[in-house]
């Protein structure tokens, strides 16, 4: 069966929501009217169950199906957008300055509805289905905060599966794999102190701009010479602050970053090195660093019998060919690891065409998708719990 006819006709109403949400985009854990918009449309539904307020601002929806099997299953969508200035153009940009819906957590949010609606009509399964929609999925980690405030046990959530759009691939196809499918995202800062003092006079200084540059470049050698050419990793620094004017040697440095990997011990081996690699550097100068290294999201690591399960499911809606079902991993980062790390499931990336990328400021999330999305959760559901 591909696409479900039904949703194919609903599609309209699901972009003017989806336009909506795109309008009125919310950052982090402040996402206060696109889960009050959520809320009433799964009241509209006829939903069995709706909480709010789930890790502050998350939502959640409870649909029984016509037959009381003990199956439960769990359906993510993230609602939070980004604090960036839209350059779309569009009839239905962000109407907030500042902030804009680039990474299309809005066409996430408008399909499980879609969803939800579709299967608060048909409950055409056995068993009982439970959206949830997030905030702070960008960098607040709004599943941690629903997983914490109870979720998984209070709606006895047995599975759970998540999907996010992907730019790149073609409308009307998915990719998955089993295993690691993003990466460990972690947060550096790197302190230095040095000895301040007159520019003219660099020898009686500690010079932290030198010091900062040495241990930029040092650290580069983590993945070139630490990391097993054959392991994934990612060192970044993204900040460098230092000084205040052209005749002063500054006393601080500041340098921040990112580091990613695949692999728990390829996670402690960058931890490890980081601090290494820093602090020695700095005690080479007559310097001081201070590192913080703060583990953030955990690898998003697929089920393998959740993801054979999602692969069956995406090639019943785009057929056989048109579901990748051994991508390569991407390093960027996804707090639905945190979900995956309490629950078996799997999580799916949906072609979003040829569009500008994630995070960039003439990105939109593309409508053409919202049919097969949609139908992909519908279908997740009554093939997991047949009625
Ligand atoms: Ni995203």
């Amino acid at each position: 069966m591909p696409v479900i006819n039904r949703l194919a006709d609903r599609a309209e109403e699901i972009t003017e929501w989806r336009r909506d949400l795109h309008m009125h985009p919310e950052l982090q854990y402040d996402v206060h009217r696109t889960a009050a918009f959520v809320a009433e449309k799964l009241k509209g539904f006829g939903c069995d169950e709706i909480v709010t307020g789930i890790g502050k601002t998350g939502v959640v929806g409870v649909i029984r199906g016509r037959k009381n099997g003990a199956k439960v299953i769990g359906l993510r969508a993230d609602m939070d957008a980004l604090p960036i200035e839209e350059e779309t153009g569009l009839a239905y940009a962000s109407k907030t300055p500042g902030k804009m819906h680039a990474c299309g957590h809005d066409g996430h949010t408008a399909m499980l509805l879609g969803a939800a609606q579709h299967l608060c009509e048909t409950r055409n399964f056995d068993g009982t289905a439970v959206v949830i929609f997030q905030p702070a999925e960008e960098g607040g980690a709004g599943a941690k905060a629903m997983i914490d405030d109870g979720m998984l046990g209070r709606f006895k959530i047995q599975q759970v599966f998540g999907m996010h759009n992907y730019p790149g691939l073609p409308v009307g196809t998915f990719a998955i794999r089993p295993g690691p499918i993003m990466a460990a995202a972690d947060r550096i800062w790197i302190e230095i102190e040095g000895v301040g003092g007159h520019a003219a006079r660099p020898h009686k200084s500690v010079d932290t701009v030198l010091v900062g540059a040495a241990i930029v470049n040092a650290l580069q050698q983590i993945v070139a010479r630490n990391v097993d050419p054959l392991d994934n990793a990612v060192v970044s620094i993204t900040l460098f602050q230092a000084g205040f004017t052209d005749n002063v040697i500054p006393q601080h440095a500041l340098l921040r970053g990112t580091c990613r990997s695949l692999k728990t011990e390829v996670r402690d081996l960058l931890e490890r090195r980081l601090t290494e690699v820093a602090q020695g550097v700095a005690l080479l100068h007559g310097a001081h660093a201070n590192v913080r290294y703060q583990r953030d999201y955990p690898v998003v690591v697929n089920n393998p019998d959740a993801t054979d399960f999602a692969i069956s499911v995406a090639r019943e809606v785009v057929g056989e060919g048109r579901v990748e079902p051994s991508v390569t991993p991407v390093m960027g980062g996804e707090d639905f690891a945190f979900m995956l790390q309490e629950r078996p499931g799997a999580f799916i990336f949906m072609g979003n065409g040829d569009t500008a990328n994630l995070h960039h400021p003439a990105y939109d999330f593309n409508d053409k998708a919202i049919p097969f999305g949609t139908s992909y959760w519908v279908r997740l559901v009554e093939t997991a719990m047949p009625a």
